[in-house]
């Protein structure tokens, strides 16, 4: 109650601090408008627009809703109405570099740069794109703190490639906790949102991108549709297969719909049973697994990892993932034993195969808690014919075939009738 009284009177003192927004400037600054000075069917038709692209009810008039939209906080790049989502320029190097020129209180520069370095890793994730800090004044993106209007509203300034620099409104109440970000502003919002820009992303009209204009606590870093667009720009990262052509062997394959292929601390992207792009760096995507993972699986939207007698279970909803839990293999999966092999996930029959050295087993998630392990360590051999011991990684293929791999060699089995299609050397899938 003392929340929402506290709240109208803020309303009402901003409402009596500053009696006459100005709309039209507004709507002028961002672009829809290109006078401030519009009669008044091109000020309705304005505010229409305004309305529109914001998810308002479309009255043409200045109602409280769209004001209040108007004053919250934002990025002050204008939405170019009506070339809306015009593409912008773009970097022609592929390794750019940035440095930061200076920050303002509450912020230490090393708290800057860690923020701004975790949201380069979602941006440039499986991107042909590196981005690194200097000291040199001839930094492609130069970021500086530097009063704008204020606090609220306008929230940080970026400029396209190949000027690049970035500029936050000192004057806000800045905080690098997500939790506080409702009150406050958090800073990895405007830091992932300017990079953007910097990297030549225009606005979109689309809530779930962190390149939507106004600010936002629930989406924090750079989404799908954002890293597919720079992706589309810069192309995918540049494949470096050689250690696998090698003959490494490999610890998981993740079947997210491009398949992950995991060694160690990095990871190859799968498409169309070819590698694609990689190494990249594991922790960019699943920060908090340990340094050796046995095995890997999806469910769902969940994944789930295995190392030693652990699990450890990753929700996807937005880039990085997010650890959600870590428990015993013991305690969520009935009686699979730990140091598990390899494993996969069958949808159609909720069911998770595990492989651990000449057995496997088998666990149907619908059944109750105790009952669900339905295969428990029978041999490999007897069920999986042609399928050795003591294998490296398995997956589930879209078109219901199970690839195992062991020694760099991929064998492929019907996963209705267990029959062995073929055993290949696995440089067809490493593009070797
Ligand atoms: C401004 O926009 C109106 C339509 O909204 C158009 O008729 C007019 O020509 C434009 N003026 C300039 C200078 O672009
Ligand atoms: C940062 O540098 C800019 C000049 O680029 C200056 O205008 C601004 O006041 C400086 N900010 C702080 C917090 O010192
Ligand atoms: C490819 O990766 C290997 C290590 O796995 C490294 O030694 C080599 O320099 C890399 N090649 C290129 C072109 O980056
Ligand atoms: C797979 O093929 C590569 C050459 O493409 C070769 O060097 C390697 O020895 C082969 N591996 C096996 C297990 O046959």
């Amino acid at each position: 109650m003392f929340t929402i009284l506290l709240f109208i009177f803020v309303l009402i003192q901003n409402a009596q601090l500053r009696p006459t927004f100005d709309a039209k400037q507004h709507l002028h600054t961002y672009g829809f408008l290109n006078t401030s000075n519009p009669g008044e069917k091109v000020f309705k038709d304005a505010i229409e627009k305004f309305q529109s692209v914001n998810e308002l009810p479309t009255t043409g008039t200045l109602d409280e809703a769209t004001i209040e939209r108007m004053k919250a906080r934002r990025c002050g790049r204008p939405e170019h109405v009506p070339a809306f989502a015009q593409t912008a320029n773009k970097w022609k190097n592929s390794h750019i570099t940035y440095k930061i020129f200076n920050v303002s209180e509450p912020f230490m520069k090393t708290e800057v740069k860690k923020i701004f370095d975790d949201s380069i890793k979602v941006w440039t994730d499986n991107v042909n794109l590196k981005i690194s800090e200097t000291d040199s004044n001839k930094a492609d993106i130069i970021i500086h703190f530097t009063t704008q209007d204020g606090p609220y509203n306008v929230l940080g300034y970026a400029y396209y490639p190949d000027n690049g620099d970035i500029f936050f409104d000192k004057d806000e109440d800045w905080t690098l906790d997500v939790s506080q970000g409702a009150f406050k502003t958090y800073f990895g919002w405007v830091a992932a949102h300017e990079l953007g820009h910097s990297l030549g992303l225009p606005h979109t009209e689309t809530m779930q991108s962190i390149m939507h204009p106004y600010y936002s606590t629930q989406v924090i870093q750079p989404s799908e549709i954002d890293t597919k667009t720079l992706r589309t720009m810069y192309g995918q990262a540049i494949m470096n297969n050689s250690i696998l052509c090698e003959g490494t062997s490999v610890d998981a394959i993740l079947d997210t719909r491009e398949p992950l292929l995991v060694v160690g601390e990095e990871y190859w992207t799968i498409s169309d049973g070819v590698l694609q792009s990689g190494p990249i760096r594991r922790d960019v995507l699943f920060p908090g697994l340990p340094d050796k993972i046995d095995a890997a699986f999806m469910v769902g939207k969940r994944s789930y990892f295995l190392s030693d007698n652990l699990f450890y279970r990753f929700d996807h909803d937005a880039k990085p993932y997010r650890l959600i839990s870590k428990k015993l293999i013991s305690v969520g999966f009935d009686k699979v034993p730990p140091n598990i092999d390899a494993a996969f996930y069958h949808a159609g029959a909720t069911t998770i195969y595990f492989f651990k050295g000449s057995k496997y087993y088998a666990l149907n998630t619908r059944k109750p808690s105790g009952k669900r392990l339905v295969v428990n360590g029978k041999d490999i051999s007897s069920d999986w014919p042609g399928i050795p011991t003591d294998v490296e990684a398995v997956t589930l293929t879209d078109n219901s075939q199970v690839l195992f791999i062991k020694n760099s060699k991929c064998y492929m089995v019907d996963l209705n009738t267990r029959v062995l299609l073929s055993t290949e050397n696995c440089s067809t899938l490493y593009n070797c």
